[in-house]
Protein backbone atom coordinates (compact mmCIF):
# COMPACT_ATOMS: atom_id res chain seq x y z
CA UNK A 1 0.00 0.00 0.00
CA UNK A 2 2.29 2.81 -1.26
CA UNK A 3 1.60 6.52 -2.41
CA UNK A 4 3.04 6.70 -5.72
CA UNK A 5 3.24 8.96 -8.66
CA UNK A 6 4.01 7.51 -12.42
CA UNK A 7 5.70 10.09 -14.57
CA UNK A 8 4.87 10.50 -18.22
CA UNK A 9 7.54 11.80 -20.77
CA UNK A 10 6.04 13.55 -23.97
CA UNK A 11 8.18 13.36 -26.58
CA UNK A 12 7.11 16.08 -29.35
CA UNK A 13 8.45 17.86 -32.04
CA UNK A 14 5.40 20.73 -33.95
CA UNK A 15 2.47 19.00 -31.73
CA UNK A 16 0.51 21.40 -30.02
CA UNK A 17 -3.05 20.43 -29.62
CA UNK A 18 -3.35 17.46 -28.04
CA UNK A 19 -0.24 17.38 -25.74
CA UNK A 20 -2.15 20.56 -24.49
CA UNK A 21 -5.66 19.02 -23.63
CA UNK A 22 -3.69 16.23 -22.59
CA UNK A 23 -2.08 18.06 -20.01
CA UNK A 24 -5.32 19.86 -19.09
CA UNK A 25 -7.35 16.69 -18.48
CA UNK A 26 -4.58 14.91 -16.92
CA UNK A 27 -4.44 17.33 -13.99
CA UNK A 28 -7.88 16.99 -13.18
CA UNK A 29 -7.34 13.57 -12.70
CA UNK A 30 -8.32 11.99 -9.45
CA UNK A 31 -5.50 8.95 -8.19
CA UNK A 32 -5.97 5.94 -9.27
CA UNK A 33 -5.59 3.07 -7.39
CA UNK A 34 -3.95 -0.56 -8.60
CA UNK A 35 -3.07 -3.73 -6.50
CA UNK A 36 -3.21 -1.31 -3.19
CA UNK A 37 -1.46 1.39 -4.58
CA UNK A 38 -2.49 5.17 -5.11
CA UNK A 39 -0.97 6.59 -8.75
CA UNK A 40 -1.13 9.51 -9.23
CA UNK A 41 0.82 10.91 -12.68
CA UNK A 42 3.01 13.74 -13.31
CA UNK A 43 3.26 14.92 -16.91
CA UNK A 44 6.14 16.61 -18.48
CA UNK A 45 7.21 17.39 -22.05
CA UNK A 46 11.14 15.66 -22.68
CA UNK A 47 13.25 18.15 -23.64
CA UNK A 48 16.69 17.80 -25.78
CA UNK A 49 19.91 18.18 -24.15
CA UNK A 50 23.57 15.87 -23.88
CA UNK A 51 23.38 12.80 -21.97
CA UNK A 52 25.24 10.21 -20.66
CA UNK A 53 24.12 6.62 -20.89
CA UNK A 54 24.42 5.86 -17.34
CA UNK A 55 22.01 8.68 -16.16
CA UNK A 56 18.11 6.94 -15.65
CA UNK A 57 15.51 7.97 -18.03
CA UNK A 58 13.23 8.78 -15.40
CA UNK A 59 10.16 8.39 -17.08
CA UNK A 60 7.51 5.81 -16.48
CA UNK A 61 5.88 6.15 -20.20
CA UNK A 62 7.05 8.11 -22.96
CA UNK A 63 4.71 8.79 -26.04
CA UNK A 64 6.99 9.47 -28.76
CA UNK A 65 6.33 11.61 -31.67
CA UNK A 66 9.59 12.03 -32.78
CA UNK A 67 11.72 8.68 -32.98
CA UNK A 68 10.80 8.66 -36.85
CA UNK A 69 13.17 11.75 -37.73
CA UNK A 70 15.02 12.67 -34.79
CA UNK A 71 17.66 10.32 -33.89
CA UNK A 72 19.17 11.65 -31.14
CA UNK A 73 15.49 11.05 -29.11
CA UNK A 74 15.13 7.91 -30.64
CA UNK A 75 18.78 6.55 -29.30
CA UNK A 76 18.12 7.96 -25.85
CA UNK A 77 14.70 5.99 -25.80
CA UNK A 78 16.50 2.95 -26.78
CA UNK A 79 18.80 3.32 -24.04
CA UNK A 80 16.20 3.88 -22.06
CA UNK A 81 14.41 0.78 -23.05
CA UNK A 82 17.31 -0.97 -22.31
CA UNK A 83 18.81 0.49 -19.48
CA UNK A 84 15.85 1.78 -17.26
CA UNK A 85 12.63 -0.51 -17.96
CA UNK A 86 10.90 2.54 -19.71
CA UNK A 87 7.63 1.57 -21.65
CA UNK A 88 7.49 3.82 -25.20
CA UNK A 89 4.80 4.23 -27.84
CA UNK A 90 5.92 3.36 -30.20
CA UNK A 91 8.48 0.39 -30.38
CA UNK A 92 11.64 2.52 -31.50
CA UNK A 93 13.71 -0.33 -33.52
CA UNK A 94 9.80 -1.06 -35.06
CA UNK A 95 9.81 2.99 -36.31
CA UNK A 96 13.19 2.92 -36.85
CA UNK A 97 12.93 -0.49 -39.63
CA UNK A 98 9.66 -1.57 -40.52
CA UNK A 99 8.57 0.69 -43.64
CA UNK A 100 5.69 -0.28 -45.74
CA UNK A 101 7.35 -2.36 -47.75
CA UNK A 102 8.21 -4.71 -44.29
CA UNK A 103 4.58 -4.28 -43.47
CA UNK A 104 2.94 -5.22 -46.70
CA UNK A 105 5.46 -8.44 -46.72
CA UNK A 106 4.30 -9.43 -43.33
CA UNK A 107 0.81 -9.32 -43.57
CA UNK A 108 0.52 -10.50 -47.18
CA UNK A 109 2.78 -13.35 -45.18
CA UNK A 110 -0.47 -13.48 -42.91
CA UNK A 111 -2.91 -14.46 -45.83
CA UNK A 112 -4.22 -10.13 -45.82
CA UNK A 113 -5.72 -9.06 -49.14
CA UNK A 114 -2.66 -6.75 -49.79
CA UNK A 115 -3.11 -5.48 -53.14
CA UNK A 116 -0.45 -6.83 -55.74
CA UNK A 117 2.82 -5.07 -55.00
CA UNK A 118 6.14 -4.97 -56.61
CA UNK A 119 9.26 -3.14 -55.67
CA UNK A 120 11.80 -1.80 -58.19
CA UNK A 121 15.11 -0.82 -58.01
CA UNK A 122 15.17 3.24 -58.01
CA UNK A 123 15.66 5.52 -61.28
CA UNK A 124 18.88 7.08 -60.01
CA UNK A 125 21.25 6.72 -57.17
CA UNK A 126 23.29 9.10 -54.81
CA UNK A 127 27.39 8.16 -55.92
CA UNK A 128 28.71 6.53 -53.25
CA UNK A 129 32.31 4.67 -53.93
CA UNK A 130 30.81 1.26 -55.11
CA UNK A 131 27.86 2.16 -56.95
CA UNK A 132 29.45 1.40 -59.86
CA UNK A 133 31.20 -2.09 -59.58
CA UNK A 134 27.66 -3.09 -57.49
CA UNK A 135 25.46 -2.03 -60.53
CA UNK A 136 27.95 -3.28 -63.09
CA UNK A 137 27.92 -6.42 -61.85
CA UNK A 138 24.50 -7.46 -61.01
CA UNK A 139 21.92 -4.97 -61.88
CA UNK A 140 19.61 -6.14 -64.54
CA UNK A 141 18.13 -4.44 -67.14
CA UNK A 142 14.64 -4.75 -66.70
CA UNK A 143 11.26 -4.36 -68.93
CA UNK A 144 9.31 -1.35 -66.88
CA UNK A 145 6.06 -1.77 -69.08
CA UNK A 146 6.41 -6.03 -68.95
CA UNK A 147 6.00 -5.45 -64.98
CA UNK A 148 3.56 -2.69 -65.89
CA UNK A 149 1.44 -5.36 -67.46
CA UNK A 150 1.57 -8.09 -65.41
CA UNK A 151 -0.05 -5.57 -62.37
CA UNK A 152 -2.40 -4.01 -64.75
CA UNK A 153 -3.76 -0.29 -64.56
CA UNK A 154 -4.41 1.56 -62.72
CA UNK A 155 -1.68 0.94 -60.28
CA UNK A 156 -0.09 3.18 -58.33
CA UNK A 157 3.39 4.27 -58.15
CA UNK A 158 4.75 4.57 -54.52
CA UNK A 159 7.45 5.12 -52.08
CA UNK A 160 8.71 2.14 -49.74
CA UNK A 161 8.94 4.18 -47.13
CA UNK A 162 6.11 6.73 -47.91
CA UNK A 163 4.09 9.06 -46.06
CA UNK A 164 2.51 12.54 -46.81
CA UNK A 165 1.44 11.47 -50.15
CA UNK A 166 5.07 12.15 -51.19
CA UNK A 167 6.02 10.54 -54.66
CA UNK A 168 2.57 8.76 -54.80
CA UNK A 169 1.34 8.80 -58.66
CA UNK A 170 -1.64 6.92 -59.89
CA UNK A 171 -0.50 5.60 -63.07
CA UNK A 172 -2.92 4.95 -65.82
CA UNK A 173 -1.31 3.18 -68.84
CA UNK A 174 2.34 2.42 -70.22
CA UNK A 175 4.02 5.95 -71.18
CA UNK A 176 2.49 7.38 -67.65
CA UNK A 177 4.26 4.75 -65.75
CA UNK A 178 7.65 5.54 -67.88
CA UNK A 179 6.90 8.92 -67.53
CA UNK A 180 6.42 8.72 -63.70
CA UNK A 181 9.21 6.40 -62.85
CA UNK A 182 11.94 8.49 -65.00
CA UNK A 183 10.71 11.24 -62.53
CA UNK A 184 11.19 9.28 -59.28
CA UNK A 185 14.94 10.18 -58.88
CA UNK A 186 16.70 8.37 -56.01
CA UNK A 187 13.59 6.84 -54.37
CA UNK A 188 13.01 3.38 -54.21
CA UNK A 189 9.37 2.79 -55.42
CA UNK A 190 6.74 0.26 -55.20
CA UNK A 191 4.00 -0.74 -58.20
CA UNK A 192 1.26 -1.53 -56.50
CA UNK A 193 -2.18 -2.47 -58.26
CA UNK A 194 -5.25 0.08 -57.57
CA UNK A 195 -8.37 -1.18 -55.69
CA UNK A 196 -10.71 0.56 -58.01
CA UNK A 197 -13.75 1.16 -57.87
CA UNK A 198 -13.46 1.06 -54.43
CA UNK A 199 -16.92 1.69 -52.89
CA UNK A 200 -15.75 2.99 -49.02
CA UNK A 201 -12.40 4.59 -47.99
CA UNK A 202 -11.81 3.84 -44.07
CA UNK A 203 -8.87 4.74 -41.65
CA UNK A 204 -9.07 2.81 -38.34
CA UNK A 205 -7.21 4.38 -36.04
CA UNK A 206 -6.01 1.97 -33.55
CA UNK A 207 -4.42 2.99 -30.12
CA UNK A 208 -3.79 -0.01 -27.50
CA UNK A 209 -7.05 -2.29 -27.62
CA UNK A 210 -8.49 1.06 -28.70
CA UNK A 211 -9.47 1.55 -32.05
CA UNK A 212 -12.55 3.75 -34.48
CA UNK A 213 -12.89 3.92 -38.22
CA UNK A 214 -13.41 6.70 -39.94
CA UNK A 215 -14.70 7.36 -43.27
CA UNK A 216 -12.25 8.92 -45.00
CA UNK A 217 -12.82 11.32 -48.50
CA UNK A 218 -8.89 11.84 -50.02
CA UNK A 219 -10.17 14.02 -52.32
CA UNK A 220 -11.46 16.39 -49.92
CA UNK A 221 -9.59 19.63 -48.67
CA UNK A 222 -7.41 18.35 -45.74
CA UNK A 223 -9.55 19.70 -43.23
CA UNK A 224 -12.53 17.64 -44.52
CA UNK A 225 -10.96 13.93 -45.18
CA UNK A 226 -11.79 12.92 -42.01
CA UNK A 227 -15.78 12.69 -42.10
CA UNK A 228 -18.10 12.59 -39.54
CA UNK A 229 -19.79 10.25 -40.42
CA UNK A 230 -21.18 7.78 -37.61
CA UNK A 231 -19.09 4.15 -37.66
CA UNK A 232 -22.80 2.34 -38.19
CA UNK A 233 -23.73 4.41 -40.71
CA UNK A 234 -20.72 3.39 -43.10
CA UNK A 235 -19.90 -0.16 -41.62
CA UNK A 236 -22.00 -2.78 -40.84
CA UNK A 237 -20.90 -4.98 -37.67
CA UNK A 238 -18.88 -7.60 -39.43
CA UNK A 239 -17.23 -4.98 -41.81
CA UNK A 240 -16.32 -3.28 -38.16
CA UNK A 241 -14.75 -6.34 -37.04
CA UNK A 242 -12.65 -6.77 -40.26
CA UNK A 243 -10.99 -3.49 -39.78
CA UNK A 244 -10.55 -4.28 -35.88
CA UNK A 245 -9.03 -6.99 -36.23
CA UNK A 246 -6.72 -6.13 -39.04
CA UNK A 247 -5.42 -2.83 -37.11
CA UNK A 248 -5.00 -5.01 -33.71
CA UNK A 249 -3.18 -7.68 -35.65
CA UNK A 250 -0.94 -5.16 -37.60
CA UNK A 251 -0.17 -3.29 -34.69
CA UNK A 252 0.02 -5.96 -32.19
CA UNK A 253 2.72 -7.43 -34.81
CA UNK A 254 5.07 -4.69 -34.88
CA UNK A 255 5.02 -3.43 -31.60
CA UNK A 256 3.03 0.09 -32.43
CA UNK A 257 0.88 1.19 -30.06
CA UNK A 258 -0.38 3.73 -31.67
CA UNK A 259 -1.19 3.72 -35.66
CA UNK A 260 -3.41 4.25 -38.75
CA UNK A 261 -4.43 1.67 -41.53
CA UNK A 262 -6.06 2.61 -44.29
CA UNK A 263 -8.45 0.17 -46.26
CA UNK A 264 -10.09 0.03 -49.64
CA UNK A 265 -13.48 -2.08 -49.72
CA UNK A 266 -13.89 -3.46 -53.05
CA UNK A 267 -16.52 -6.01 -54.13
CA UNK A 268 -17.09 -6.81 -50.56
CA UNK A 269 -13.60 -6.87 -49.74
CA UNK A 270 -11.34 -4.90 -47.16
CA UNK A 271 -7.87 -4.30 -49.31
CA UNK A 272 -5.07 -2.78 -46.68
CA UNK A 273 -2.97 -0.41 -48.50
CA UNK A 274 -1.30 2.03 -46.38
CA UNK A 275 -1.11 0.80 -42.58
CA UNK A 276 2.51 1.64 -41.39
CA UNK A 277 2.12 5.20 -39.47
CA UNK A 278 3.13 4.95 -36.33
CA UNK A 279 3.64 8.11 -35.64
CA UNK A 280 -0.65 8.81 -37.26
CA UNK A 281 -1.87 12.37 -37.53
CA UNK A 282 -3.01 13.48 -34.26
CA UNK A 283 -3.81 17.34 -35.43
CA UNK A 284 -7.33 18.75 -34.52
CA UNK A 285 -6.78 20.56 -37.54
CA UNK A 286 -7.31 17.42 -39.49
CA UNK A 287 -9.73 15.01 -37.01
CA UNK A 288 -11.46 18.04 -35.39
CA UNK A 289 -14.37 16.06 -34.59
CA UNK A 290 -12.66 12.68 -34.08
CA UNK A 291 -10.00 14.73 -31.64
CA UNK A 292 -11.48 14.17 -28.47
CA UNK A 293 -11.56 11.11 -29.19
CA UNK A 294 -7.91 10.44 -29.72
CA UNK A 295 -7.07 12.59 -26.69
CA UNK A 296 -8.46 10.04 -24.70
CA UNK A 297 -7.47 7.41 -26.34
CA UNK A 298 -3.76 8.62 -25.64
CA UNK A 299 -4.96 9.66 -21.96
CA UNK A 300 -6.13 6.22 -21.53
CA UNK A 301 -3.70 4.14 -22.82
CA UNK A 302 -0.60 6.05 -21.12
CA UNK A 303 -2.23 6.14 -17.57
CA UNK A 304 -2.51 2.24 -18.41
CA UNK A 305 0.23 1.57 -19.00
CA UNK A 306 1.73 3.85 -16.43
CA UNK A 307 -0.16 2.78 -13.75
CA UNK A 308 0.39 -0.94 -14.30
CA UNK A 309 3.88 -0.92 -15.36
CA UNK A 310 3.22 -2.61 -18.39
CA UNK A 311 6.49 -4.72 -19.54
CA UNK A 312 7.88 -3.10 -22.72
CA UNK A 313 8.00 -6.42 -25.63
CA UNK A 314 11.90 -5.40 -26.66
CA UNK A 315 11.43 -7.99 -29.29
CA UNK A 316 9.17 -9.15 -32.30
CA UNK A 317 6.94 -12.36 -31.06
CA UNK A 318 5.78 -13.04 -34.72
CA UNK A 319 5.44 -17.02 -34.39
CA UNK A 320 1.91 -17.28 -33.37
CA UNK A 321 0.91 -15.34 -35.88
CA UNK A 322 2.61 -17.25 -38.38
CA UNK A 323 1.36 -20.26 -36.80
CA UNK A 324 -2.51 -19.15 -37.59
CA UNK A 325 -1.23 -18.14 -41.04
CA UNK A 326 -0.05 -22.31 -41.65
CA UNK A 327 -3.34 -23.89 -40.33
CA UNK A 328 -5.95 -24.87 -43.16
CA UNK A 329 -8.48 -22.47 -42.68
CA UNK A 330 -10.28 -19.81 -44.53
CA UNK A 331 -8.57 -16.29 -43.96
CA UNK A 332 -11.87 -15.15 -42.30
CA UNK A 333 -11.31 -17.93 -39.80
CA UNK A 334 -7.41 -16.72 -39.29
CA UNK A 335 -8.28 -13.01 -38.92
CA UNK A 336 -10.45 -13.88 -35.69
CA UNK A 337 -7.72 -16.03 -34.29
CA UNK A 338 -5.08 -13.16 -35.12
CA UNK A 339 -7.48 -10.58 -33.89
CA UNK A 340 -8.24 -12.31 -30.17
CA UNK A 341 -4.01 -12.89 -30.08
CA UNK A 342 -3.70 -9.54 -30.42
CA UNK A 343 -6.34 -8.65 -28.06
CA UNK A 344 -4.38 -10.67 -25.52
CA UNK A 345 -0.85 -9.24 -26.50
CA UNK A 346 -2.80 -5.54 -25.96
CA UNK A 347 -4.24 -6.55 -22.65
CA UNK A 348 -7.44 -5.44 -24.02
CA UNK A 349 -10.03 -7.11 -21.10
CA UNK A 350 -7.48 -5.75 -18.31
CA UNK A 351 -7.52 -2.47 -20.07
CA UNK A 352 -11.35 -2.89 -20.18
CA UNK A 353 -11.75 -3.57 -16.89
CA UNK A 354 -8.94 -0.64 -15.71
CA UNK A 355 -10.93 1.62 -17.58
CA UNK A 356 -14.22 0.20 -16.09
CA UNK A 357 -13.27 0.57 -12.26
CA UNK A 358 -10.04 3.19 -12.56
CA UNK A 359 -10.29 5.62 -15.69
CA UNK A 360 -14.07 6.14 -15.56
CA UNK A 361 -13.64 10.21 -15.05
CA UNK A 362 -11.94 10.33 -18.32
CA UNK A 363 -14.92 10.51 -20.15
CA UNK A 364 -16.47 12.95 -18.27
CA UNK A 365 -13.65 14.99 -17.49
CA UNK A 366 -12.76 15.33 -21.59
CA UNK A 367 -16.41 15.84 -22.18
CA UNK A 368 -16.39 18.63 -19.81
CA UNK A 369 -12.76 19.83 -21.10
CA UNK A 370 -13.25 19.78 -23.91
CA UNK A 371 -16.18 22.64 -23.86
CA UNK A 372 -13.77 25.34 -21.92
CA UNK A 373 -11.51 28.19 -23.32
CA UNK A 374 -8.60 26.34 -22.91
CA UNK A 375 -9.56 23.45 -25.32
CA UNK A 376 -10.43 26.20 -27.71
CA UNK A 377 -7.46 28.01 -27.12
CA UNK A 378 -5.28 25.17 -27.36
CA UNK A 379 -7.25 24.20 -31.19
CA UNK A 380 -6.13 28.11 -32.16
CA UNK A 381 -3.35 27.61 -31.27
CA UNK A 382 -2.55 24.68 -33.35
CA UNK A 383 -4.82 26.56 -36.52
CA UNK A 384 -2.43 29.98 -36.03
CA UNK A 385 1.18 27.44 -36.46
CA UNK A 386 0.01 25.85 -39.56
CA UNK A 387 -3.22 28.62 -41.26
CA UNK A 388 -2.70 31.78 -42.60
CA UNK A 389 -3.51 34.69 -40.57
CA UNK A 390 -6.55 35.45 -41.92
CA UNK A 391 -8.20 31.72 -41.82
CA UNK A 392 -6.87 31.55 -38.22
CA UNK A 393 -10.46 32.52 -36.52
CA UNK A 394 -12.88 30.98 -38.95
CA UNK A 395 -11.29 27.73 -38.76
CA UNK A 396 -10.85 27.91 -34.92
CA UNK A 397 -14.79 28.28 -35.23
CA UNK A 398 -15.05 25.31 -37.45
CA UNK A 399 -12.99 22.99 -35.46
CA UNK A 400 -14.07 24.06 -32.30
CA UNK A 401 -17.53 23.75 -33.27
CA UNK A 402 -17.25 20.08 -34.96
CA UNK A 403 -15.82 19.43 -31.23
CA UNK A 404 -18.97 21.02 -29.54
CA UNK A 405 -21.00 18.46 -32.25
CA UNK A 406 -18.65 15.67 -30.63
CA UNK A 407 -19.86 16.67 -27.12
CA UNK A 408 -23.91 16.64 -28.24
CA UNK A 409 -23.26 13.02 -29.70
CA UNK A 410 -21.47 11.60 -26.10
N1 LIG B 1 -3.43 0.39 -54.12
C1 LIG B 1 -4.14 1.51 -54.09
N2 LIG B 1 -5.40 1.54 -54.58
C2 LIG B 1 -6.13 2.68 -54.57
N3 LIG B 1 -5.70 3.85 -54.08
C3 LIG B 1 -4.44 3.89 -53.60
C4 LIG B 1 -3.61 2.72 -53.56
N4 LIG B 1 -2.43 3.09 -53.03
C5 LIG B 1 -2.53 4.39 -52.74
N5 LIG B 1 -3.72 4.89 -53.09
C6 LIG B 1 -4.17 6.29 -52.96
O1 LIG B 1 -3.04 7.13 -52.77
C7 LIG B 1 -3.06 7.73 -51.48
C8 LIG B 1 -1.66 7.79 -50.92
O2 LIG B 1 -1.10 6.49 -50.82
P1 LIG B 1 -0.53 5.96 -49.44
O3 LIG B 1 -1.55 6.16 -48.39
O4 LIG B 1 -0.03 4.58 -49.64
O5 LIG B 1 0.71 6.94 -49.28
P2 LIG B 1 1.16 7.82 -48.04
O6 LIG B 1 2.30 8.62 -48.53
O7 LIG B 1 1.33 6.95 -46.87
O8 LIG B 1 -0.06 8.79 -47.80
P3 LIG B 1 -0.60 9.38 -46.41
O9 LIG B 1 0.56 9.69 -45.54
O10 LIG B 1 -1.36 10.59 -46.88
O11 LIG B 1 -1.49 8.35 -45.85
C9 LIG B 1 -4.03 6.87 -50.67
O12 LIG B 1 -4.60 7.61 -49.63
C10 LIG B 1 -5.04 6.48 -51.74
O13 LIG B 1 -5.92 7.56 -51.97
MG1 LIG C 1 -2.05 6.88 -46.73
Amino acid sequence: MATLTRNIGLSLGADICWPLCFEHIIKRMKPVTYQGDTISFAVERVTIEPYALAQPVKYDVVIDRLTHWYDTTREWIKKGVLMDGLYVFNNPWSVQSMEKHTSYAAMTALGMPIPETWMVPPKAYEALPDLKPTLKQYARLFDLAAVGKKIGYPLFMKPYDGGGWKGVTRIKDEAALKKAYDESGTMVMHLQKAVEPFDRFVRTIGFGPQTRSVLYDPDAPLHDRYTMKKEDEFLGAEDRQVLVDTTLTINAFFGWDFNSCEALRKDGVWYPIDFANPCPDSQVTSLHYHFPWLVKAYLKWAMFCAATKRPMRKAFEWDPYYAIARRDLPYKEKLKLYGAHARAVLEADKFDEFCKTQLKDVDALAAEFFGTPEAKESVRLKTAALFPAHEVAPFTELFFKRIQQWRADQ
